[in-house]
């Protein structure tokens, strides 16, 4: 996976449809960080692309991550299709009929994969308000959506794409921006420093001759720029996947205060590192939080990551009391060949209360 922050979904619209294996296998080679992948039925918009048949023929193609952006009428009707075709995400058009989108979205997120709004130009935000918590992605058009190759619509960036992150603020984690339509190496660092989060980049990238991994490169790089200086400060922007330690603690008490962190939407791992020697012989557990959200973890955890290291002190010493202090050094040779999880060896848990 690249550094930085932004990443490009290639769009296959405009890739030769009598050798998609061939275009797939290449964006892949290239770069890519994503697929996107526009479905049309003619009727939503005056255009006829591919349907689940096709994506379920690319899933067997590519490991990438696919995300279909289906721009149908009924996508209620089809979402099983896609969903068995092994899309990651389904993003459909909030311009559909309105009683369509809300079970098509709870269809999406039962298979466990990620569920989008689409927004038209000329359709304000504010038509997204009744599904904000069924969203992990809000895609911004800034084109007519129908046909790659048209002109950017700057007008529509500004207006829409920082302001889309609010209809995500319940996933502080994870959720996602997506802008669609005229991005390229002249328009990347704008709309970067606009905060969005894939660029969904079409035509510019099948043109023939064009180097399309330098092109890839080009788009993210100044995306990342941009949100470099005109949102973060000059600072670089964290990696996307960069994760930060939060605390370190027994295992019992990281286990608990792991959920309680997760139960807040932050995704916790949990790892055996550099924590120290505890006098049962097993060693402090990280609790690793993406560094996007470590400020939000901070405000919400850290009087409660006070406690439990307080509690972590306390047993420590009621279990030494109560057993001796056990060397580390004695125990490192011993226990270095254990299994993965050594903690479950016979040393009594930390107590819960
Ligand atoms: C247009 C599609 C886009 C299209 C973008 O309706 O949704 O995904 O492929 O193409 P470019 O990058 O050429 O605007
Ligand atoms: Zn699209």
């Amino acid at each position: 996976m690249a550094g930085g922050r932004a990443r490009v979904a290639v769009s296959i619209l405009d890739a030769d449809h009598s050798n998609m294996a061939y275009g797939v296998r290449r964006a892949e080679r290239e770069g890519a960080d994503r697929l996107h992948i526009d479905v049309m039925d003619g009727h939503f918009v005056p255009n006829l692309t591919f349907g689940p048949r096709m994506i379920k023929g690319i899933r067997k193609r590519t490991e990438l991550p696919l995300d279909a952006h289906l721009m149908i009428s009924d996508p209620l009707k089809y979402v099983d299709e896609f969903l068995d075709a092994g899309c990651d995400s389904i993003t459909f058009h909030v311009e559909v009929d309105a009683e369509q989108i809300e079970p098509a979205l709870v269809a999406i997120r039962k298979a466990g994969r990620a569920a989008g709004l689409a927004v038209k130009p000329k359709t304000p935000l504010t038509a997204l308000e009744p599904y904000r918590k069924l969203l992990d992605i809000v895609l911004v058009m800034t084109v007519e959506p129908g046909f790659g190759g048209q002109d950017f619509m700057r007008d529509v960036a500004a207006e829409k794409l920082l302001a889309a992150r609010e209809y995500l603020s319940h996933r502080p984690v994870g959720a996602e921006v997506h802008v669609d339509g005229g991005i390229n190496r002249e328009t990347a660092e704008f709309v970067g420093g606009l905060g969005v989060d894939i660029l969904v980049v079409g035509s510019v990238l099948w043109i023939p001759g064009r180097n399309m991994g330098r092109e890839i490169r080009l788009v993210r790089a100044l995306a990342d720029e941009g949100y470099q200086y005109r949102l973060n400060h000059g600072d670089p922007p964290i990696p996307r996947d960069k994760m930060v330690t939060f605390t370190q603690l027994p295992k019992e008490l990281a286990w608990r205060f792991l959920r309680e962190i997760e139960a807040g939407g932050i995704p916790v791992i949990p790892l055996r590192g550099s924590g120290r020697f505890n006098p049962d012989g097993v060693r402090d557990y990280d609790l690793l939080v993406p560094a996007s959200a470590e400020q939000l973890t901070i405000e919400r955890h850290a009087a409660e990551r006070d406690r439990y290291l307080d509690e972590a002190e306390r047993w420590r010493e009621a279990y030494a009391a109560e057993h001796g202090w056990a060397e580390p050094d004695s125990l490192r040779p011993a226990r270095a060949t254990g299994s993965a999880d050594r903690s479950s060896d016979g040393a009594p848990p930390p107590p819960s209360h």
